[in-house]
This record gives structure tokens, C-alpha cells and sequence, in this order.
């Protein structure tokens, strides 16, 4: 039953009612209050952390949606060509379902994290056409009933809103270079041949506040619905830091693509905080500042109708990628310590869902939304 989420208000309540009862924090967790409004509350996880019982534990009392780290990504899911292993994805799903949980994949295209088989391969267009059509249409047919939304193409766009170039774009590409996002739109309608019922979603980073590259992506999301290529949703990675300047655009720009018909999901968010030399925070202020960006985040999707799920990059700071990304020069990016303690980032989420329970017209129109979204 907890995997229905948000289809009626009937069942949002007995969501909250059931996720209060299981969860050991009851309605203290991030599940259920975001349950109460409408809103996943997800986290990446890696299935080879499921043998540390406070990870579970935690995952399973805070989090109603998983999305595996790296597992099906394409190095992970195609290490060598046409032959496909599902086993780690397929263990996160497993973890899910025994606890109720959705599943977001990530992700069928990107121009990184691909085996070197695939950069290595001098392909011919028509090669590769084939060789992403096969791969999309094995990975989302595999999932499919189990993996509700899918990243389809990931960080396609750069600072200025232009193309990157990559291996399916143009170098070579699928045959479709210089044809602006058609090589985007082809993925689209792949996945969606292999899973109708998936929603896709079109993912990428610095895009949460109004800018050249968010621009480009409403660009894109405005023309593919004018055209009919299936499209459901914008994944907001949003990897911040203390500034975060973007975020004061955030509801904005959410709502603006909630305009054009289609969801938004915060999909990665951590905000890294710097360390000294020895790994250590600069002071503890920084984990208040951390905190009001968080809250400010949370606040933004849940004023939103169209913001449907809000995800971490991770939760706990025993593993995040940060610190290995930044070199060490950042840590501390999560809303849990590595000793599994929440910190203020954590209170900060929990009050922005629970004050956003008093705005019962916006959970309602969620509601109503999703259940269209349902149809
Ligand atoms: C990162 C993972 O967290 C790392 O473990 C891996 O080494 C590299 O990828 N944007 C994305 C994610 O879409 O897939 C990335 O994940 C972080 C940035």
C-alpha cells in the first residue's frame, strides 16, 4: 500500500497514518511529512552500504524513494557490449519494494560514466544509433513496472545553455549532430517505447535558478511538448554550496516549468560546506548556514504544485561524493552525520514540509495533479 503514493487524499492519509506507525521516528520522519504534502522525500544509496544496519534503518525510516548512485548507470548496467548486468540495480529495487519505496532510475544517457568499450570503439553514427537504442530499450524494458521515473538524458547543456558536445550529440553522434536536442528527443521516445508508464525526465545542475542554462532546458521541455515527444519532468540536481545563489529563483523557475506541464524533482541536492586541512569544519556556524539552505530548498518544492519529489545525494555524511569531487577541500554536504545523527540541515527540511502542511491548497492541487498524472 505505501508504494501508492499521493493517488488520492484518502490515500495520503492513510500514507501519513501507516509511515507514522512504521517508521521509528513516526512523524518526525522526512517520509511521512513529506507524505503529508504530496512530496517523495528520496535519497541516492549504494546497495553495498545495506550490510551497515544504520544506514537501512535510516533510509527505511526517512525515506519513502531511492535512486541508485551509480548502479544503473551506463558503465555499471552495459560493461561490455550487448552484455547487460542488472545485479546491483536490481538489489536496490529489491531493498526498495520489501520497504515500500519508489525507485528513480539514473540514468539511460549521459556523455559521462560510459564504459570504455563505448569511447574506445571508433563507432560509425549508424553504430552508435543502434548501440543507444538497444542499451535504452534493454535498461527502461528491464525496470519497467519497477522503476517509476527514469533520468533519460543527463547534463546535455552547458553554463550557456549550449549543447555539450558528447558522443551521442556530435562527436560523432547518432547521425543527428547539428540538429540541436533531436538526439535528446530520440532517447526520449526510445524510453518511452520501452516503458510507457515511466515519467522521463530531463536531469541537470545549476539549473535551479532562472539562467542561461535552465533557459535552454525550458527551451527544450517547451518545444518537445508543442511536438509531442514524451516528456514528464525536469530533475533539478541542485549540488549547492553556502551561497547558493540560485535558490532564491528556485520556486520561480519550478513553477514556470509546472507552466508547461510537466513536474520538477530535486534530484541531487547536498550543499558542501569547506574543511581545513585536516578534514575538519571551519566552525559549526557553517552547519546553521548549511541548514537555511536546505530549508530554503524545501521550502521552494514544497510551494510548488509542480514540485514532486525532493531527493538528497545521498544522506549521510559517511558517503557523499563531495569530499573525493572538491579534492577535500569540501565535506559535511548531508543532512545526516556520518554517525547517522541528523543535524540542523535535517530539522530545517522537516519544519519547511511541515509548514508547508498548513497551505493545504498546494498539497491539494499536487494531489489532484498527480492523480491526472495517474489517469
Ligand atoms: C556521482 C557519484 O556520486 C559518484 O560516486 C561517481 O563517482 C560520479 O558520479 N551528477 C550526477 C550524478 O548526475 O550521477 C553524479 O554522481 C553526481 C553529479
Amino acid at each position: 500500500m505505501a508504494r501508492r503514493i499521493v493517488g488520492s487524499a484518502a490515500a495520503v492519509m492513510l500514507l501519513a497514518l501507516a509511515g507514522g506507525l512504521m517508521a521509528a521516528g513516526g512523524s518526525q520522519s522526512l517520509r511521512s511529512a513529506g507524505a503529508r504534502i504530496g512530496i517523495l522525500a528520496g535519497a541516492a544509496a549504494a546497495p553495498q552500504h545495506f550490510s551497515d544496519p544504520n544506514y537501512t534503518a535510516t533510509l527505511i525510516r526517512d525515506y519513502s524513494m531511492i535512486e541508485p548512485e551509480n548502479q544503473m548507470k551506463w558503465r555499471a548496467t552495459e560493461p561490455a557490449r550487448g552484455q547487460f548486468n542488472f545485479r546491483p540495480g536490481d538489489e536496490l529495487v529489491r531493498f526498495a519494494q520489501a520497504h515500500g519505496m519508489k525507485v528513480r532510475g539514473h540514468n539511460l544517457l549521459w556523455a559521462k560514466f560510459n564504459p570504455a568499450w563505448l569511447y574506445r570503439g571508433h563507432f560509425t553514427p549508424a553504430q552508435l544509433r543502434e548501440i543507444m537504442r538497444q542499451h535504452i530499450t534493454r535498461v527502461a524494458g528491464h525496470y519497467a513496472g519497477r522503476v517509476f521515473a527514469w533520468d533519460v538524458v543527463n547534463e546535455a547543456f552547458d553554463r550557456e545553455g549550449h549543447l555539450r558536445h558528447s558522443i551521442w550529440y556530435d562527436r560523432p553522434g547518432i547521425g543527428l549532430a547539428g540538429d540541436g536536442t533531436a538526439y535528446i528527443a530520440q532517447a526520449f521516445r526510445w524510453a518511452h517505447a520501452a516503458d510507457p508508464k515511466a515519467l522521463l525526465f530531463y536531469n541537470d545542475f545549476d539549473a535551479e535558478g532562472i539562467n542561461a542554462k535552465s533557459d535552454a532546458i525550458y527551451a527544450m521541455v517547451k518545444d518537445f511538448k508543442a511536438r509531442g515527444v514524451p516528456i514528464d519532468g525536469v530533475g533539478l540536481q541542485a549540488h549547492l554550496g553556502l551561497n547558493a545563489a540560485g535558490v532564491s529563483q528556485l520556486a520561480a523557475n519550478i513553477a514556470r516549468f509546472g507552466g508547461l506541464g510537466v513536474q520538477v524533482q530535486i534530484t541531487e541536492l547536498d550543499v558542501r560546506v569547506p574543511v581545513n586541512a585536516q578534514g575538519q569544519l571551519l566552525s559549526s556556524n557553517e552547519l546553521a548556514r548549511q541548514a537555511k539552505v536546505y530549508g530554503r530548498v524545501a521550502e521552494a518544492c514544497a510551494q510548488e504544485p509542480a514540485c514532486t519529489a525532493f531527493q538528497t545525494w545521498g544522506f549521510t555524511d559517511r558517503y557523499s561524493w563531495i569530499p573525493h569531487h572538491t579534492h577535500e577541500k569540501f565535506g559535511f554536504a548531508l543532512p545526516f552525520s556520518s554517525a547517522y545523527k541528523p543535524k540542523p540541515a535535517y530539522y530545517a527540511i522537516l519544519s519547511a514540509f511541515k509548514k508547508a502542511e498548513r497551505n493545504r491548497s498546494v498539497t491539494g492541487q499536487r494531489i489532484r495533479l498527480e492523480r491526472e498524472r495517474l489517469r
